[in-house]
Protein backbone atom coordinates (compact mmCIF):
# COMPACT_ATOMS: atom_id res chain seq x y z
CA UNK A 1 0.00 0.00 0.00
CA UNK A 2 0.99 3.56 -0.86
CA UNK A 3 1.39 5.55 1.88
CA UNK A 4 4.10 8.02 1.55
CA UNK A 5 4.47 11.07 -0.73
CA UNK A 6 8.30 11.51 -1.03
CA UNK A 7 9.03 15.42 -0.83
CA UNK A 8 12.53 16.73 -2.19
CA UNK A 9 13.28 20.19 -0.89
CA UNK A 10 16.73 21.11 -2.37
CA UNK A 11 17.88 24.58 -0.68
CA UNK A 12 20.63 26.53 -1.22
CA UNK A 13 22.99 25.51 1.52
CA UNK A 14 21.89 21.70 1.81
CA UNK A 15 19.19 19.41 0.24
CA UNK A 16 16.80 17.26 1.97
CA UNK A 17 14.53 14.30 1.75
CA UNK A 18 11.09 13.88 3.60
CA UNK A 19 8.84 10.98 3.70
CA UNK A 20 4.72 12.48 4.28
CA UNK A 21 2.25 10.31 5.22
CA UNK A 22 -1.46 11.14 4.02
CA UNK A 23 -2.30 13.17 7.26
CA UNK A 24 1.05 14.98 6.08
CA UNK A 25 2.90 14.27 9.23
CA UNK A 26 6.44 13.89 8.27
CA UNK A 27 7.47 9.95 8.97
CA UNK A 28 11.66 10.29 7.94
CA UNK A 29 14.06 12.53 6.35
CA UNK A 30 17.71 12.71 5.36
CA UNK A 31 19.46 16.08 4.61
CA UNK A 32 23.03 16.69 3.17
CA UNK A 33 25.49 19.81 2.95
CA UNK A 34 26.05 21.67 -0.43
CA UNK A 35 29.23 23.39 -0.65
CA UNK A 36 28.82 26.91 -1.99
CA UNK A 37 32.24 28.23 -3.77
CA UNK A 38 33.00 32.04 -4.02
CA UNK A 39 35.44 32.19 -6.88
CA UNK A 40 35.58 35.83 -6.97
CA UNK A 41 33.62 38.66 -4.80
CA UNK A 42 30.36 38.61 -5.49
CA UNK A 43 30.21 34.98 -7.44
CA UNK A 44 28.67 32.20 -5.58
CA UNK A 45 28.31 28.93 -7.59
CA UNK A 46 27.40 25.18 -6.84
CA UNK A 47 28.50 22.14 -8.53
CA UNK A 48 25.63 20.30 -10.55
CA UNK A 49 26.85 17.10 -10.18
CA UNK A 50 27.10 17.55 -6.28
CA UNK A 51 23.21 18.85 -6.43
CA UNK A 52 22.19 15.75 -8.25
CA UNK A 53 24.14 13.42 -6.66
CA UNK A 54 23.29 13.88 -2.97
CA UNK A 55 19.68 15.22 -3.54
CA UNK A 56 19.41 11.41 -5.33
CA UNK A 57 21.31 10.29 -2.10
CA UNK A 58 19.05 11.71 0.34
CA UNK A 59 16.17 10.22 -1.62
CA UNK A 60 17.31 6.86 -1.38
CA UNK A 61 18.29 7.01 2.51
CA UNK A 62 14.53 8.29 3.26
CA UNK A 63 12.99 5.27 0.91
CA UNK A 64 15.13 2.46 2.49
CA UNK A 65 14.31 4.20 5.97
CA UNK A 66 10.23 4.09 5.07
CA UNK A 67 10.01 0.54 4.35
CA UNK A 68 11.30 0.87 0.65
CA UNK A 69 9.51 2.53 -2.52
CA UNK A 70 6.28 0.42 -2.70
CA UNK A 71 5.48 2.37 0.57
CA UNK A 72 5.72 5.79 -1.81
CA UNK A 73 2.90 7.60 -4.27
CA UNK A 74 4.24 9.95 -5.92
CA UNK A 75 7.06 13.15 -5.53
CA UNK A 76 6.65 16.94 -4.72
CA UNK A 77 9.86 19.32 -5.37
CA UNK A 78 10.91 22.24 -3.40
CA UNK A 79 13.61 23.92 -4.65
CA UNK A 80 15.90 27.36 -4.69
CA UNK A 81 14.76 29.76 -7.36
CA UNK A 82 16.57 31.60 -9.77
CA UNK A 83 19.42 29.38 -9.67
CA UNK A 84 20.68 29.53 -12.63
CA UNK A 85 21.91 25.73 -14.52
CA UNK A 86 22.45 25.00 -18.79
CA UNK A 87 22.90 21.37 -19.63
CA UNK A 88 23.52 19.15 -22.69
CA UNK A 89 19.76 17.79 -23.56
CA UNK A 90 21.83 14.85 -24.74
CA UNK A 91 24.09 13.68 -21.99
CA UNK A 92 23.18 15.81 -19.75
CA UNK A 93 26.19 17.33 -18.75
CA UNK A 94 25.98 21.13 -17.51
CA UNK A 95 27.90 23.78 -19.36
CA UNK A 96 29.75 25.16 -15.91
CA UNK A 97 28.59 25.31 -12.52
CA UNK A 98 25.05 25.85 -11.13
CA UNK A 99 25.13 30.09 -10.37
CA UNK A 100 22.88 30.65 -7.72
CA UNK A 101 20.56 33.20 -7.34
CA UNK A 102 22.74 35.37 -4.89
CA UNK A 103 25.28 35.80 -7.88
CA UNK A 104 26.21 39.16 -8.85
CA UNK A 105 28.02 38.25 -11.41
CA UNK A 106 25.63 40.29 -14.39
CA UNK A 107 25.38 43.36 -12.04
CA UNK A 108 27.80 45.35 -15.21
CA UNK A 109 25.36 43.69 -17.74
CA UNK A 110 21.67 44.74 -15.62
CA UNK A 111 23.31 48.16 -15.80
CA UNK A 112 23.16 48.18 -19.17
CA UNK A 113 20.17 47.05 -20.05
CA UNK A 114 19.06 49.81 -16.81
CA UNK A 115 20.59 52.55 -18.94
CA UNK A 116 19.11 51.58 -22.53
CA UNK A 117 15.90 51.78 -20.51
CA UNK A 118 14.66 48.20 -20.72
CA UNK A 119 13.57 48.31 -17.22
CA UNK A 120 9.78 49.31 -17.54
CA UNK A 121 9.27 46.66 -20.20
CA UNK A 122 10.84 43.88 -17.67
CA UNK A 123 8.95 45.26 -14.63
CA UNK A 124 5.38 45.46 -16.83
CA UNK A 125 5.94 41.78 -18.27
CA UNK A 126 7.53 39.72 -15.75
CA UNK A 127 6.45 41.84 -12.32
CA UNK A 128 10.78 41.49 -11.59
CA UNK A 129 13.43 44.57 -11.50
CA UNK A 130 16.69 44.66 -13.94
CA UNK A 131 19.05 42.93 -11.03
CA UNK A 132 21.54 40.29 -11.16
CA UNK A 133 18.92 37.68 -8.71
CA UNK A 134 17.02 36.55 -11.45
CA UNK A 135 17.82 33.44 -14.12
CA UNK A 136 18.05 35.46 -17.15
CA UNK A 137 21.04 37.24 -17.47
CA UNK A 138 22.91 34.44 -15.68
CA UNK A 139 21.80 31.90 -18.69
CA UNK A 140 23.71 35.01 -20.90
CA UNK A 141 26.63 34.90 -18.86
CA UNK A 142 26.63 31.01 -18.98
CA UNK A 143 26.34 31.14 -22.84
CA UNK A 144 29.16 33.37 -23.26
CA UNK A 145 31.62 32.24 -21.37
CA UNK A 146 31.76 28.71 -20.78
CA UNK A 147 33.48 26.96 -23.71
CA UNK A 148 30.71 24.97 -25.69
CA UNK A 149 27.70 26.18 -24.39
CA UNK A 150 26.96 28.93 -27.25
CA UNK A 151 27.51 26.36 -30.24
CA UNK A 152 24.97 23.83 -28.54
CA UNK A 153 22.39 26.28 -27.84
CA UNK A 154 22.35 27.16 -31.45
CA UNK A 155 22.52 23.53 -32.69
CA UNK A 156 19.44 23.52 -30.15
CA UNK A 157 20.83 21.18 -27.78
CA UNK A 158 21.54 23.16 -24.84
CA UNK A 159 18.73 22.85 -22.38
CA UNK A 160 18.22 25.57 -19.07
CA UNK A 161 16.51 25.39 -16.30
CA UNK A 162 16.17 26.02 -12.62
CA UNK A 163 17.14 23.63 -9.96
CA UNK A 164 13.72 22.08 -10.54
CA UNK A 165 13.65 21.45 -14.31
CA UNK A 166 17.39 20.51 -13.54
CA UNK A 167 16.07 17.47 -11.06
CA UNK A 168 13.31 16.44 -12.86
CA UNK A 169 15.49 16.08 -16.03
CA UNK A 170 17.66 13.80 -14.07
CA UNK A 171 14.65 11.88 -12.38
CA UNK A 172 13.24 11.02 -15.83
CA UNK A 173 16.20 9.89 -17.17
CA UNK A 174 16.54 13.17 -19.65
CA UNK A 175 12.62 12.63 -20.33
CA UNK A 176 11.25 15.93 -19.93
CA UNK A 177 12.25 19.33 -19.78
CA UNK A 178 9.49 21.35 -18.03
CA UNK A 179 9.28 24.02 -14.99
CA UNK A 180 6.65 25.36 -12.51
CA UNK A 181 4.92 28.80 -13.23
CA UNK A 182 6.15 29.77 -9.66
CA UNK A 183 10.21 28.94 -10.62
CA UNK A 184 9.36 30.21 -14.25
CA UNK A 185 8.02 33.63 -12.55
CA UNK A 186 11.51 34.26 -11.22
CA UNK A 187 13.60 34.06 -14.06
CA UNK A 188 12.56 37.65 -15.48
CA UNK A 189 11.51 35.63 -18.94
CA UNK A 190 7.94 35.05 -18.38
CA UNK A 191 4.63 36.87 -18.48
CA UNK A 192 3.24 37.08 -15.57
CA UNK A 193 -0.40 37.32 -16.91
CA UNK A 194 0.11 34.96 -19.21
CA UNK A 195 2.24 32.66 -17.43
CA UNK A 196 3.84 32.05 -20.65
CA UNK A 197 7.64 32.63 -22.03
CA UNK A 198 7.72 36.41 -23.56
CA UNK A 199 8.93 36.50 -26.57
CA UNK A 200 10.00 40.03 -25.76
CA UNK A 201 11.92 39.15 -23.14
CA UNK A 202 13.75 36.20 -24.21
CA UNK A 203 15.12 38.80 -27.19
CA UNK A 204 15.85 41.74 -24.63
CA UNK A 205 17.99 38.83 -23.02
CA UNK A 206 19.20 36.99 -25.73
CA UNK A 207 17.92 33.38 -24.35
CA UNK A 208 17.49 31.31 -27.51
CA UNK A 209 13.66 29.64 -27.46
CA UNK A 210 14.99 26.31 -27.89
CA UNK A 211 16.88 26.10 -24.56
CA UNK A 212 13.92 26.56 -22.48
CA UNK A 213 11.76 24.07 -20.36
CA UNK A 214 8.23 23.79 -21.13
CA UNK A 215 6.25 25.89 -17.84
CA UNK A 216 3.35 23.57 -16.03
CA UNK A 217 0.88 24.32 -13.60
CA UNK A 218 2.70 23.71 -10.08
CA UNK A 219 0.84 20.47 -8.92
CA UNK A 220 0.64 18.84 -12.54
CA UNK A 221 1.86 15.26 -14.01
CA UNK A 222 5.85 16.30 -14.83
CA UNK A 223 6.26 12.79 -15.71
CA UNK A 224 7.81 8.98 -14.10
CA UNK A 225 10.92 8.79 -12.26
CA UNK A 226 13.49 6.38 -14.09
CA UNK A 227 12.65 2.87 -12.83
CA UNK A 228 16.79 2.54 -12.29
CA UNK A 229 16.77 5.34 -9.72
CA UNK A 230 14.68 3.92 -7.10
CA UNK A 231 13.96 0.01 -8.52
CA UNK A 232 10.22 1.29 -9.04
CA UNK A 233 8.94 4.33 -11.26
CA UNK A 234 7.03 7.02 -9.17
CA UNK A 235 5.47 10.14 -10.20
CA UNK A 236 6.29 13.30 -10.19
CA UNK A 237 3.23 15.60 -9.06
CA UNK A 238 4.39 19.16 -7.98
CA UNK A 239 7.11 21.30 -8.39
CA UNK A 240 7.07 24.89 -6.24
CA UNK A 241 9.95 26.98 -5.71
CA UNK A 242 10.82 27.32 -2.58
CA UNK A 243 9.39 30.30 -0.93
CA UNK A 244 5.64 30.04 -2.85
CA UNK A 245 6.61 26.26 -1.34
CA UNK A 246 6.25 28.17 2.16
CA UNK A 247 3.27 30.29 1.46
CA UNK A 248 1.33 27.16 0.66
CA UNK A 249 3.15 25.22 3.46
CA UNK A 250 1.77 28.25 6.15
CA UNK A 251 -2.04 27.69 4.05
CA UNK A 252 -1.49 31.51 2.84
CA UNK A 253 -3.73 29.82 0.03
CA UNK A 254 -6.15 32.92 0.05
CA UNK A 255 -5.66 36.43 -0.60
CA UNK A 256 -4.37 39.07 1.88
CA UNK A 257 -2.53 36.23 3.81
CA UNK A 258 1.16 36.33 4.09
CA UNK A 259 4.35 34.70 5.52
CA UNK A 260 8.05 35.35 5.92
CA UNK A 261 10.52 32.85 5.89
CA UNK A 262 13.71 33.08 7.35
CA UNK A 263 16.17 30.29 5.26
CA UNK A 264 19.69 31.13 3.52
CA UNK A 265 17.88 34.52 2.71
CA UNK A 266 14.52 35.73 3.88
CA UNK A 267 11.13 36.25 1.63
CA UNK A 268 8.18 37.84 2.67
CA UNK A 269 5.44 36.80 0.24
CA UNK A 270 1.76 37.73 0.60
CA UNK A 271 -1.19 35.98 -1.66
CA UNK A 272 -2.89 38.68 -4.00
CA UNK A 273 -5.81 36.48 -5.82
CA UNK A 274 -6.21 37.12 -8.53
CA UNK A 275 -4.62 40.55 -8.58
CA UNK A 276 -1.70 40.22 -10.32
CA UNK A 277 0.62 43.11 -8.69
CA UNK A 278 2.16 45.76 -9.92
CA UNK A 279 4.39 47.32 -7.77
CA UNK A 280 5.57 51.12 -7.20
CA UNK A 281 7.90 50.27 -4.27
CA UNK A 282 10.84 47.81 -6.39
CA UNK A 283 9.25 44.73 -5.00
CA UNK A 284 8.22 42.07 -6.66
CA UNK A 285 5.05 40.72 -8.70
CA UNK A 286 5.48 36.56 -8.73
CA UNK A 287 2.84 33.70 -9.35
CA UNK A 288 1.87 32.13 -6.13
CA UNK A 289 1.03 28.64 -6.92
CA UNK A 290 -1.42 26.97 -9.74
CA UNK A 291 -2.90 23.90 -8.31
CA UNK A 292 -6.55 22.69 -8.66
CA UNK A 293 -7.59 24.83 -11.29
CA UNK A 294 -6.67 27.86 -9.43
CA UNK A 295 -4.38 30.16 -9.73
CA UNK A 296 -2.91 32.63 -7.48
CA UNK A 297 -0.63 35.79 -8.02
CA UNK A 298 1.59 37.30 -4.68
CA UNK A 299 3.62 40.12 -3.93
CA UNK A 300 7.19 39.19 -2.77
CA UNK A 301 10.09 40.95 -1.34
CA UNK A 302 13.60 39.61 -1.12
CA UNK A 303 16.07 39.87 1.69
CA UNK A 304 19.38 38.27 0.59
CA UNK A 305 21.27 36.86 3.85
CA UNK A 306 19.43 36.47 6.74
CA UNK A 307 20.81 32.86 7.93
CA UNK A 308 23.95 33.45 6.11
CA UNK A 309 24.62 36.04 8.97
CA UNK A 310 24.40 33.18 11.57
CA UNK A 311 26.11 30.57 9.67
CA UNK A 312 28.85 33.37 9.06
CA UNK A 313 29.09 34.13 12.70
CA UNK A 314 29.64 30.67 13.17
CA UNK A 315 31.89 29.57 10.69
CA UNK A 316 33.85 32.48 9.94
CA UNK A 317 34.26 34.51 13.22
CA UNK A 318 33.56 31.26 15.29
CA UNK A 319 31.60 33.99 17.61
CA UNK A 320 28.97 30.90 18.11
CA UNK A 321 28.91 27.12 18.54
CA UNK A 322 25.77 26.78 16.74
CA UNK A 323 23.18 28.82 15.45
CA UNK A 324 20.88 28.30 19.01
CA UNK A 325 23.68 30.03 20.76
CA UNK A 326 23.14 33.22 19.44
CA UNK A 327 19.64 33.53 20.91
CA UNK A 328 21.02 33.09 24.60
CA UNK A 329 24.15 35.63 23.49
CA UNK A 330 21.39 38.48 22.06
CA UNK A 331 19.12 37.79 25.54
CA UNK A 332 21.96 38.56 28.01
CA UNK A 333 22.18 41.92 26.37
CA UNK A 334 20.06 44.91 27.71
CA UNK A 335 20.52 46.23 24.46
CA UNK A 336 22.29 46.41 21.28
CA UNK A 337 24.99 48.54 22.76
CA UNK A 338 24.33 51.11 19.67
CA UNK A 339 25.97 48.06 17.28
CA UNK A 340 24.17 47.84 13.96
CA UNK A 341 24.84 44.71 11.74
CA UNK A 342 24.10 45.42 7.72
CA UNK A 343 24.81 41.98 5.86
CA UNK A 344 24.58 43.16 2.48
CA UNK A 345 27.56 39.99 1.81
CA UNK A 346 25.80 39.25 -1.53
CA UNK A 347 24.66 43.40 -2.45
CA UNK A 348 20.97 44.43 -1.05
CA UNK A 349 17.72 43.35 -2.15
CA UNK A 350 14.28 44.58 -1.62
CA UNK A 351 13.42 47.24 -1.70
CA UNK A 352 17.22 48.77 -1.97
CA UNK A 353 18.27 46.94 -4.88
CA UNK A 354 22.26 47.96 -4.14
CA UNK A 355 24.15 45.01 -6.11
CA UNK A 356 27.59 46.72 -5.00
CA UNK A 357 26.53 47.49 -1.53
CA UNK A 358 28.88 45.29 0.98
CA UNK A 359 28.86 44.61 4.87
CA UNK A 360 28.75 47.09 7.43
CA UNK A 361 29.19 46.61 11.26
CA UNK A 362 28.56 50.38 12.56
CA UNK A 363 28.68 51.61 16.07
CA UNK A 364 31.84 49.37 17.23
CA UNK A 365 32.54 50.85 21.05
CA UNK A 366 35.14 50.13 23.29
CA UNK A 367 32.84 48.08 25.42
CA UNK A 368 31.57 45.85 22.14
CA UNK A 369 31.31 42.25 22.70
CA UNK A 370 31.11 39.27 20.47
CA UNK A 371 27.21 39.39 22.01
CA UNK A 372 26.57 42.54 20.58
CA UNK A 373 27.83 41.51 17.05
CA UNK A 374 25.86 38.31 17.37
CA UNK A 375 22.97 40.17 18.69
CA UNK A 376 23.35 42.87 15.74
CA UNK A 377 22.91 39.95 13.05
CA UNK A 378 19.83 38.70 14.60
CA UNK A 379 18.25 42.13 14.98
CA UNK A 380 19.16 43.17 11.08
CA UNK A 381 16.50 40.19 10.04
CA UNK A 382 13.98 41.97 11.87
CA UNK A 383 14.87 45.43 10.40
CA UNK A 384 15.05 44.11 6.78
CA UNK A 385 11.52 43.07 7.36
CA UNK A 386 10.19 45.99 8.76
CA UNK A 387 12.09 48.14 5.67
CA UNK A 388 9.83 45.55 3.72
CA UNK A 389 7.01 45.84 5.40
CA UNK A 390 7.16 49.26 4.63
CA UNK A 391 7.24 49.02 1.06
CA UNK A 392 4.34 46.32 1.15
CA UNK A 393 2.18 48.92 2.94
CA UNK A 394 2.79 51.78 0.12
CA UNK A 395 1.57 49.48 -2.46
CA UNK A 396 -1.56 48.84 -0.66
CA UNK A 397 -0.82 45.24 0.74
CA UNK A 398 -1.27 45.77 4.70
CA UNK A 399 -0.12 42.62 6.22
CA UNK A 400 -1.84 41.98 9.52
CA UNK A 401 -0.41 38.89 11.24
CA UNK A 402 3.03 37.35 10.24
CA UNK A 403 3.29 34.19 9.90
CA UNK A 404 7.21 32.80 10.17
CA UNK A 405 9.04 29.66 9.62
CA UNK A 406 12.68 28.66 8.79
CA UNK A 407 15.66 28.31 10.62
CA UNK A 408 15.95 31.45 12.45
CA UNK A 409 12.27 31.29 13.37
CA UNK A 410 13.37 28.74 15.94
CA UNK A 411 14.51 31.79 17.63
CA UNK A 412 12.42 33.06 20.49
CA UNK A 413 14.56 35.97 21.11
CA UNK A 414 14.49 37.37 17.34
CA UNK A 415 10.77 36.38 16.56
CA UNK A 416 9.71 39.03 19.75
CA UNK A 417 12.37 41.38 18.68
CA UNK A 418 10.50 40.88 15.31
CA UNK A 419 6.99 41.35 16.47
CA UNK A 420 8.32 44.40 18.49
CA UNK A 421 10.25 46.20 15.29
CA UNK A 422 7.09 45.65 12.94
CA UNK A 423 4.48 46.28 15.60
CA UNK A 424 2.37 43.14 13.86
CA UNK A 425 1.48 39.86 15.93
CA UNK A 426 4.14 36.98 14.87
CA UNK A 427 3.16 33.16 14.86
CA UNK A 428 4.98 30.59 14.06
CA UNK A 429 3.57 27.20 12.85
CA UNK A 430 4.46 23.59 14.86
CA UNK A 431 6.75 21.87 11.77
CA UNK A 432 9.36 24.18 11.24
CA UNK A 433 9.83 22.74 7.67
CA UNK A 434 7.37 24.72 5.57
CA UNK A 435 9.04 24.48 2.38
CA UNK A 436 8.74 20.62 2.10
CA UNK A 437 5.58 20.72 3.40
CA UNK A 438 3.88 22.90 0.73
CA UNK A 439 5.48 20.94 -2.10
CA UNK A 440 4.08 17.76 -0.39
CA UNK A 441 0.46 19.78 -0.20
CA UNK A 442 0.20 20.30 -3.75
CA UNK A 443 1.62 16.99 -4.60
CA UNK A 444 -1.25 15.64 -2.11
CA UNK A 445 -3.90 17.29 -3.70
CA UNK A 446 -2.80 15.81 -7.01
CA UNK A 447 -3.33 12.55 -5.69
CA UNK A 448 -6.39 13.14 -4.71
CA UNK A 449 -5.63 13.01 -0.81
CA UNK A 450 -6.40 16.52 0.38
CA UNK A 451 -7.45 19.82 -1.08
CA UNK A 452 -6.07 23.50 -0.43
CA UNK A 453 -8.86 24.38 1.01
CA UNK A 454 -8.70 21.25 3.36
CA UNK A 455 -5.55 22.26 4.36
CA UNK A 456 -6.17 25.85 5.07
CA UNK A 457 -8.85 24.69 7.66
CA UNK A 458 -6.50 22.38 9.11
CA UNK A 459 -3.67 24.98 10.16
CA UNK A 460 -2.23 24.93 13.29
CA UNK A 461 -0.20 27.47 15.49
CA UNK A 462 2.67 26.74 18.35
CA UNK A 463 3.26 30.01 19.71
CA UNK A 464 2.14 33.72 19.32
CA UNK A 465 4.56 37.08 19.60
CA UNK A 466 2.69 40.12 20.59
CA UNK A 467 4.76 43.76 20.56
CA UNK A 468 5.78 44.92 23.78
CA UNK A 469 8.14 47.31 23.53
CA UNK A 470 7.62 50.98 23.83
CA UNK A 471 7.32 53.06 20.59
CA UNK A 472 10.00 55.64 21.50
CA UNK A 473 12.55 52.50 21.39
CA UNK A 474 11.10 51.06 18.22
CA UNK A 475 11.83 54.76 16.58
CA UNK A 476 15.03 55.00 17.89
CA UNK A 477 16.24 51.16 17.07
CA UNK A 478 14.98 52.23 13.60
CA UNK A 479 16.50 55.20 13.14
CA UNK A 480 19.89 53.59 13.91
CA UNK A 481 18.93 50.77 11.54
CA UNK A 482 18.89 53.49 8.56
CA UNK A 483 21.30 55.21 9.16
CA UNK A 484 24.03 52.44 9.18
CA UNK A 485 21.98 51.11 6.13
CA UNK A 486 22.63 54.29 4.20
CA UNK A 487 26.35 53.88 5.24
CA UNK A 488 26.11 50.52 3.51
CA UNK A 489 24.63 51.97 0.43
CA UNK A 490 26.92 54.81 0.41
CA UNK A 491 24.55 57.53 0.43
O1 LIG B 1 15.01 33.18 -4.18
C1 LIG B 1 15.94 32.42 -3.48
C2 LIG B 1 15.29 31.44 -2.56
O2 LIG B 1 14.46 30.60 -3.28
C3 LIG B 1 16.29 30.73 -1.71
O3 LIG B 1 15.69 30.17 -0.64
O4 LIG B 1 15.53 28.82 1.39
O5 LIG B 1 17.58 28.71 0.10
O6 LIG B 1 16.98 30.80 1.40
P1 LIG B 1 16.53 29.60 0.64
Amino acid sequence: MSDYILVIDEGTTSTRAIAFDKSLNPQASAQAEIPLTFPKDGWVEQDPEQIWEKTLDVCKQVISASGGVEKFSGIGIANQRETTLLWDKETGKAFGPAIIWQDRRTAARCEVLRKEGKERDVQALSGLILDPYFSATKIGWLLENVPGAKEAADAGKAAFGTVDSFLLFRLTGGREHATDVTNASRTAMMDLSTLAWSEHLCKLFDVPWSTLPTIAPTGSEYGETDQALFGKSLPISSMVGDQQAALIGQACVQPGEAKITYGTGAFLVANTGLDIPSSKNRLLGTCAYQAQSRTHWGLEGSIFNAGTVVKWLRDELGLISDAAASEAMAAELPDNGGVYFVPAFTGLGAPHWAPDARGQITGLSRGTRAAHIVRAGLEAAAYQTYDLLQAFESDGCNVGILRVDGGMAENDWLLQFLSDITGLVVERPPYPEMTALGAAVIAAGELGWMSLDDWHEARAIAKVYEPKMAASEREQLIEGWETALDYAIGK
